[in-house]
Parts: structure tokens; sequence; C-alpha cells
């Protein structure tokens, strides 16, 4: 059978392209579908910081982990179903699905490997078509109310915040069963993926905090309920005070109970003084400085719980996307869709910082166009 070929910006290897990565848009070919496999049109992605790790080619360069001449990055979004394998039987032509980017599952179906990252011969949304594995999509609930974008925006960040608080809540109630949620003081550093776990944290009735920089995000966590904490320069000599101090009027010295740390060492120290008595600090993830260094004696002391988690299983995929539709635990509706064409600059722009929204969401392929109504 012939191979499938398709319009695409790729990741070229270093080999190719030795300087700064820059995506190239090309004719992009992969093998015909096997069985299990589904070939999709991707409507909406959702630009993920694993994608500008990948950009960077750091902390690996994924084309030479996966010995590939270019890879097709992009997993966040929503796709419609254009022809299914032999032994597909879940998914008919016009279904509308999420993503889920488990790669290469463990045992327990955990990722080890992402979809469109670093699991080999995996793409991404970054591609007007795709294949992938039927276990990799999920229905969008028939009827939704919330927009094709949105759940563009939830599929990873929402999905991996889901699987990382119901391990670090779990934690807390290890050691503290008879605290109730109102008693319970989440706190978060980071984007898209700690906004998402305040605002469930928030839904199951914790006291939730979020500490954030600009005008744009501090709003959007007033108006979203979430207690706003301007974050300082973390160059700034007087950071660690200043926050340290903040956080114990906030808390009114109690601490914070969970915590949650998505950035890494620059905030590590701070997010560990934090910590309340049995408190939790969780991660699935870095944004500057990805090593760590603890006082073991002190967390021991401390009885502080660290929780690690990668992404999610499929049980945790399907029970988040349940509570998102139930509970209203959705991102906000975008304010901009980034085009197409403009998928480069929207990376450039968000590797400067310039991009303040959460969730930048592009479009691949108009849902107009491939026959589904909007
Ligand atoms: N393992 C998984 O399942 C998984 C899933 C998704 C994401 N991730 C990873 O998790 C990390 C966070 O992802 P994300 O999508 O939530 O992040 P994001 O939306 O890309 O945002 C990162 C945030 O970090 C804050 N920040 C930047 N520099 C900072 C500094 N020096 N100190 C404090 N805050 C700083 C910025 O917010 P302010 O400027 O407003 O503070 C920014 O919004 C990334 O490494 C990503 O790859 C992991």
């Amino acid at each position: 059978m012939e191979s499938i070929s398709t319009d695409a910006w790729v990741l070229p290897s270093a080999a190719r392209q030795p300087s700064r990565a820059e995506l190239v848009r090309e004719r992009f070919s992969f093998a015909p579908l096997a069985a299990d496999e589904v070939l999709v049109a991707p409507l909406f992605g959702c630009l993920e910081g694993n994608m500008l790790h990948a950009l960077q080619r750091d902390p690996i360069d994924i084309c030479q982990v996966r010995r590939e001449d270019a890879v097709v990055l992009g997993n966040a979004g929503v796709v419609a179903v254009q022809r299914t394998g032999s032994n597909v039987t879940r998914f008919s032509e016009g279904d509308v699905c999420l993503l889920f980017a488990n790669g290469v599952p463990d045992d327990a179906g955990y990722p080890i490997k992402i979809m469109g990252y670093d699991a080999p011969g995996t793409m991404g949304v970054l591609a007007k078509s795709m294949k992938l594995q039927e276990r990799q999509l999920i229905r969008i609930p028939p009827a939704s109310p919330y927009s094709l974008e949105q759940w563009a925006a939830f599929s990873l960040r929402y999905v991996s915040a889901w699987a990382n608080w119901r391990v670090a809540y779990a934690c807390w109630k290890s050691q503290r069963a008879e605290t109730p949620p109102a008693e319970t003081i989440v706190c978060a550093w980071g984007g898209g993926v700690s906004f998402a776990q305040v605002a469930l944290a928030q839904r199951i009735g914790c006291r939730v905090m979020m500490i954030a920089s600009g005008r744009e995000r501090l709003q959007l966590l007033e108006r979203s309920g979430i207690e706003a904490i301007e974050r300082g320069d973390p160059d700034d000599a007087a950071f660690e005070e200043h926050m340290l101090a903040e956080l114990t009027r906030r808390t009114a010295g109690r601490g914070v109970s969970i915590f949650i740390d998505n950035i890494g060492s620059p905030v590590q120290q701070i997010t560990l003084k934090a910590l309340a008595r049995e408190g939790v600090m969780t991660t699935c993830g870095w944004k500057r400085g990805m090593r760590a260094h603890i006082a073991r004696a002190i967390e021991c002391l401390s009885r502080h719980i660290h929780v690690h988690t990668h992404f999610a299983n499929m049980q945790e995929a399907l029970d988040a996307v349940e509570f998102a539709e139930q509970q209203g635990w959705m991102p906000p509706q975008p304010e901009r869709i980034w085009t197409w064409e403009q998928i480069p600059q929207m990376f450039s722009d968000y590797a400067q910082g310039k991009i303040r929204t959460y969730f930048p969401v592009f479009s691949v392929n108009s849902p107009a166009q491939i026959g589904l109504l909007r």
C-alpha cells in the first residue's frame, strides 16, 4: 500500500537543521494505516510546554532519540476521524475526539513516552492529516456545551492536572484524613496545568491561591475565584523573603497544604519552606531548572510528601472528561485562535513570553471544510 502524504509543520533533525530549531513547512509522509490505527484530521491544537522543549532540543533532542529525520509535534488537540483500520471498533468517520497522548504505556497504563513527542513513530497535530492508535482517542461528550477550542486546550493540560491532583490529594489525605477541604490550602506556581489543578481543587472545596505575573493572568485568577498572588522576579535578592512573607500572611502561619510547583529550581526552596506540616509538594513538570536539591532531614521531620507524575492513564483521562462535563471544569473560551500559517510565529512569541494566555489554541483544519457542522 502507498504511504500517506500531508501538509505539515515539522521539527527537522539536528543533522538537517544544525542551528536553533525552527518548524519547517513541508510534505510529510507516513506509512498506511495498520489494523488498529485511525486516520484523523486535526481541527484545533493547543501549544504545550513540551513542544517548546522539543524545539529547544532540551532536555532531549527528540529526533535523535527517535532516530527520525523529522518529527510532527503536537500532543494536545481535537480531531475528526476520517478513516479507520480494519480492527478499529469504537470509532467511525466523522467522530470528533480528544487526543489522549499516551504514547507507550507501562503495565499500569501510565505513559513512559508521549505521542507526538518522544514516542518513536508517532505524530502530532501539526499536520493536516495524522494517524494514531484507537486507544489514543476519547470521544467528546455528545452535545457538550463546551467548544472544540476549549476541549483542545483541555486534552493535555487538564488531563495532566487531574492525574497529578488525584495522587497529590490522596497523599495529603493519607496523613490528614480529618482535615476538611475547606481547611486544605492549595497554592500553585506555573502555567496552564497549575491553573487547571487549582481550579479542580476549588471545585472540591479547598481554599485556593495561585502565584502569577502580569495583569491579564492576575485578573483571570480573580475572575475565577482564585486568590491571586503577584509573582516577583526570581532574580531579585529579596524574592524568597518576599514570597515567604506573603504566603505566611495568607495562610495565617499554617503553611500551604498542597503546593503545585511546575516551575522547578528557582522557586523550589520557597515551595518547600512554605509547606505546612504533612504538606504535599506536587509536580508534573518544570519550566526553569530541572534538577532538585532538598534537605532530606527537614523534609522527613516535616513529613512532607513529594509527588511526581507524568500525564495520565486512560481511566484518569475518562474520569477527567466526565468531571469536566458535569462540573464545568473547563479552560476559558480562547479570545484568539492562531491560524495554520501563524503557527511558527506563535511558537516564537510563546518562547519569548509574549503570549499571556495559559492556553494558546491554533486551528489546523476548519470543521466546516471537512464537513462538520459548527
Ligand atoms: N508531565 C505532564 O503530564 C505534563 C503535562 C503538561 C505540561 N507538563 C510540563 O509542566 C510544565 C508546566 O507546563 P504548563 O503548560 O503548565 O506551563 P506553561 O503554561 O507553559 O506556563 C509556565 C508558566 O511558568 C511561569 N514562569 C515562568 N518563569 C517562571 C519563573 N522563573 N518563576 C516562576 N514562574 C515562572 C509563567 O507564569 P507567570 O509568569 O504568570 O508566573 C508561565 O505561565 C512544563 O515543563 C510542561 O512541559 C507536564
